[in-house]
């Protein structure tokens, strides 16, 4: 067999006897098929010849040489900066950090008010460098070639900056982050008998991280005079609305004593109503719940220290996905 069939697409061993290796190339597959290579994702900035500033999203950044000092990266010859991009002598690249994807979208949109309300440092010849990104390198044009619907260009780097930011990831056409591959980089190999017995196991980690979380959480609890399953009863209401006794015994996973005692209480100071068993949250619960959750948030921050604000937002997703998957199971 002389080529391979992958989802519809032809992709010959070899072109040769007149057939083109192009002719069965469908370019929405090959965009696909290149996007399973994850990259960085860069602003590249130059000044046009009126001195406007000028930008565009890319990652086909790639390094060339250490020495000379040489960079690469292609312009879509449609681009409606492909004009300043090709004439610029001298053009920059700012790496974005991870919390710059809106940077990003930004500028992989055509227009002209793309650094309306961006920061900007300037750089050598004026060229605006994207502030706080990851990092920034500064060139000068050493080369061009021709690269089909691309221009390619050279850069000799002149100057370069590493921040001490993550880099923002791009693959499969989605934004990413860096994150240690598990297994190999991250928390430190340890002896086998310092090693918990349970470590390998999600529930008793999630236990655990809970306990540690909620026991710094208790004490704030504690100086506002509430409890964890008051606040998990208001938090409930103030989201699905007036919820009948089983339904919300169920939702708090709580014991029936708890459960019992927290809702007594709720209702003794006002902060819930019960009409026929059905219990709502009132105003003033809503203020309560309120005090508590920004309390809560602030108790967060601390407690999460060991991650940095990225890895906090990707636990939080990935807790939230595993939590909807059973609660949207019938
Ligand atoms: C992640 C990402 C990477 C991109 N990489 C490139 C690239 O390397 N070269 C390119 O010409 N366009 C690239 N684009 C598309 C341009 O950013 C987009 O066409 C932009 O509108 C160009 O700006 P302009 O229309 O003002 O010239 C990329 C877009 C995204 C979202």
């Amino acid at each position: 067999m002389r080529g391979r069939r992958c989802r519809g697409v032809h992709v010959p061993h070899r072109a040769g006897r007149g057939v083109s290796a192009t002719a069965s190339i469908d370019p929405r597959a090959l965009r696909q098929t290149l996007g399973q290579f994850a990259t960085g994702v860069t602003v590249v900035t130059c000044r046009a010849a009126d001195g406007e500033p000028v930008g565009m999203t890319a990652n086909s950044f790639a390094s060339v040489s250490l020495d000379p000092p040489l960079v690469l990266w292609s312009v879509d010859r449609s681009a409606r900066s492909y004009d300043a991009f090709a004439a610029a002598e001298r053009f920059a690249f700012s790496i974005l950090a991870q919390d710059q994807a809106d940077h990003s979208n930004r500028f992989s949109k055509p227009g002209t008010e793309k650094f309306t309300g961006v920061a900007i440092v300037e750089g050598m010849g004026k060229v605006p460098l994207i502030a706080d990104a990851a990092a920034h390198l500064e060139c000068v044009q050493h080369a061009t070639f021709d690269g089909g619907d691309h221009l390619v260009i050279v850069g000799r780097v002149e100057r370069f900056v590493r921040h001490d930011r993550r880099g923002l990831v791009f693959s499969q056409g989605r934004y990413g982050v860096v994150a240690p591959h598990p297994g190999t980089v991250g928390a430190p190999p340890r002896e086998a008998s310092e090693r918990h017995p349970y470590d390998d196991f999600l529930v008793p980690l999630l236990y655990r991280a809970y306990n540690h979380l909620f026991r710094a959480f208790s004490d704030t609890l504690a100086a506002e005079e509430a409890t964890g399953p008051q606040m998990r009863i208001l938090a409930i209401l103030a989201a699905s609305g007036p919820t009948d006794d089983e339904t919300l015994l169920t939702r708090t996973m709580l014991s029936q004593t708890s459960f019992a005692d927290a809702r007594a209480s709720l209702l003794a100071m006002g902060l819930i109503a019960d009409r026929d068993a059905i219990a709502a949250i009132t105003e003033a619960g809503r203020t309560r719940l309120g005090d508590l959750l920004n309390q809560a948030a602030a108790q967060e921050g601390r407690s999460t220290g060991a991650l940095d604000a990225t890895e906090v937002e990707l636990l939080r997703d990935l807790l939230r996905k595993l939590v909807r998957h059973h609660e949207s199971a019938p």
